[in-house]
């Protein structure tokens, strides 16, 4: 984003400026419910009925803004929660589809929404639309050169100055949350060479350094060995950068409860000795994705000042092939003391995680409320869900549908799956206590493997959400893009947070 978004109270009628946007949706009868607007040109009026995606630019004199944009949103009954933020994202598409440089929009109180949590979602949409990865591009798009066609500033105006706390603060939350999303996109979106595991802890350790409530302890090298993350040594053999246990606190003043974030840090999967197909093997340097949701939900909470104590453990590894690797058929003793029969190197995920699952239940399991884990876990959940929604597994019907709302509310959708015994039963292995494959329904088979790491006395409430599907591909918004890294599970989790 190279944008401002500011807020101000007054009425469009004296705003002065490139233009003045208005939301405008439809009633049940499709008809479009005009705010008072200066007299237009009857016809084109009489043209437009706030369908959805529909746009009319009017020029008039009454204003002291002469360009009047009408967004049609559509009926403003069929309006979700889970929409809200694509209603800021598509003033940012208008601006650019019309090159202004800058706008003025009306926040739309004629919603029959919350209207802090309405702000909040809006102005995410708005800040979310502005981004791009364009880091290690030297020259930019032509377009973009052309400095005055440049979006610079965004103003929201709020035409009744009794919402103006409210909005405001719904606004900033809504920016705060949107700053959260973009910095794990960037995360999921810098290439492997440039976020291997020593970077990955470098961000963890910058964000500490900037923020006393959260700290950073990182277990690597002797320790790592020393205390039995075998699993974790196992997978991150191969590799020339060595494997890490990052373990971040996000500790607020007054603390009711205590979560913890534990987050698939793959900083690139080719596979191992089970090598990968070259095809689309670019793609596995999102593979510490789960990472990043971590990482960005502490900063979002650390920046929203929520009051719930956070824990983060992210083992963070590349999956390299080398004569250090494992190899197929490898028996480890994991962290929990249980063998692992490691029959593919590319099923890696789960083991690193195995180790960090009883690493928490152990050290943290007493104080914790609840334990969620993000992964880039399985192919098999693209194969089930698509990029439309992530899958969810947990040993919690109350958690799960938390989780579920939550999504349902920031249009991160879950969709949950079962973790039946049957399936346990194919990670039986005949020379060791597991294997780490176990043929169909690979997700909930990969979902049983964590389960089995799990010590569900110390922590009951446990749900594992696989972003394979969702991590980067999905469909394109106004507020996401279609290429690259999409931050999902940040938006979500940060709403769940919050919702307690
Ligand atoms: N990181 C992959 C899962 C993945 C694949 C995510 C493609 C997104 C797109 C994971 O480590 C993996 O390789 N899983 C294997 C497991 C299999 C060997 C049982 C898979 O899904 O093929
Ligand atoms: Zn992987
Ligand atoms: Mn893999």
């Amino acid at each position: 984003m190279d944008y401002t978004v500011k807020t101000r109270v007054g009425t469009a009628k004296k705003i002065t400026g490139e233009a003045i946007v208005y939301l405008v949706f439809q009633d049940n009868d499709e008809q479009p419910q005009l705010p008072a607007l200066p007299q237009l040109p009857e016809k084109q009026l009489a043209d437009f009925s706030a369908k959805q995606n529909e746009i009319q630019l009017f020029y008039q004199g009454e204003f002291a803004c002469q360009k009047l944009l009408l967004i049609g949103c559509g009926k403003s009954s069929e309006l979700e929660a889970g929409k809200l933020t694509e209603l800021g994202g598509r003033v940012i598409e208008v601006a650019r589809q019309f090159k202004l440089p800058e706008l003025t929009v009306i926040f739309p109180l004629q919603l029959n929404f919350d209207r802090e949590k309405l702000a909040e979602k809006f102005y995410s949409g708005l800040v979310l639309a502005g981004y791009k990865f364009i880091q290690y591009k030297n020259q930019s798009d032509d377009e973009e050169n052309e400095q005055q066609l440049k979006l610079q500033h965004v103003t929201v105006l709020i035409e009744d100055a009794r919402s103006e706390k409210t909005i405001t603060r719904g606004g900033e939350k809504g920016i705060t949350i949107a700053e959260a999303v973009k910095f794990s996109r960037d995360l999921g979106n810098t290439p492997a060479n440039k976020m291997s595991p020593r970077e990955l802890q470098q961000t963890a350790l910058e964000m500490a350094e900037k923020e006393p409530k959260i700290k950073l302890k990182t277990i690597a090298d002797e320790q790592l060995k020393k205390q039995g993350f075998n699993l974790i040594r196992a997978v991150g053999g191969g590799s020339s950068t060595p494997p890490r246990l990052l373990e971040l606190t996000y500790t607020p003043e007054n603390y009711a409860r205590t979560v913890l974030l534990l987050g698939k840090g793959v900083t690139f999967d080719s596979g191992g000795i089970s090598l990968k197909p070259s095809k689309k093997m670019d793609e596995m340097k999102f593979d510490m994705s789960g990472a990043g949701v971590v990482l960005a939900v502490i900063k979002g909470a650390a920046d929203l000042n929520l009051p719930t104590r956070l824990i983060g453990l992210i083992p963070a590894v590349e999956n390299m092939p080398d004569s250090s690797s494992i190899r197929p058929g490898d028996i480890v003793e994991s962290y929990a003391g249980q063998t692992v029969e490691i029959l593919n190197t590319d099923a890696e995920g789960r083991l690193i995680l195995a180790d960090t699952i009883a690493y928490a239940c152990q050290k943290w399991g007493e104080q914790a409320d609840c334990m969620i884990d993000y992964a880039t876990l399985t192919g098999a959940c693209l194969v089930a869900l698509g990029h439309a929604a992530a899958g969810l597994m947990g040993s919690d019907d109350k958690l799960c549908e938390q989780l579920l709302r939550a999504g349902q509310q920031v249009n991160e959708r879950l969709w949950r799956l079962p973790l039946w015994k049957d399936y346990r039963k194919k990670l039986d292995s005949k020379i060791a206590d597991i294997k780490n494959i176990g043929g169909q329904a690979g997700t909930v088979v990969a979902g049983c493997f964590l389960k089995n790491f799990v010590d569900l006395d110390k922590i009951p409430r446990w749900a594992h959400i696989d972003i394979a599907g969702t991590a980067w591909g999905m469909e394109k918004l106004n507020y996401r893009p279609k290429e690259g890294a999409t931050g999902f599970g940040v938006r979500l989790t940060l709403e769940f947070l919050s919702n307690q």
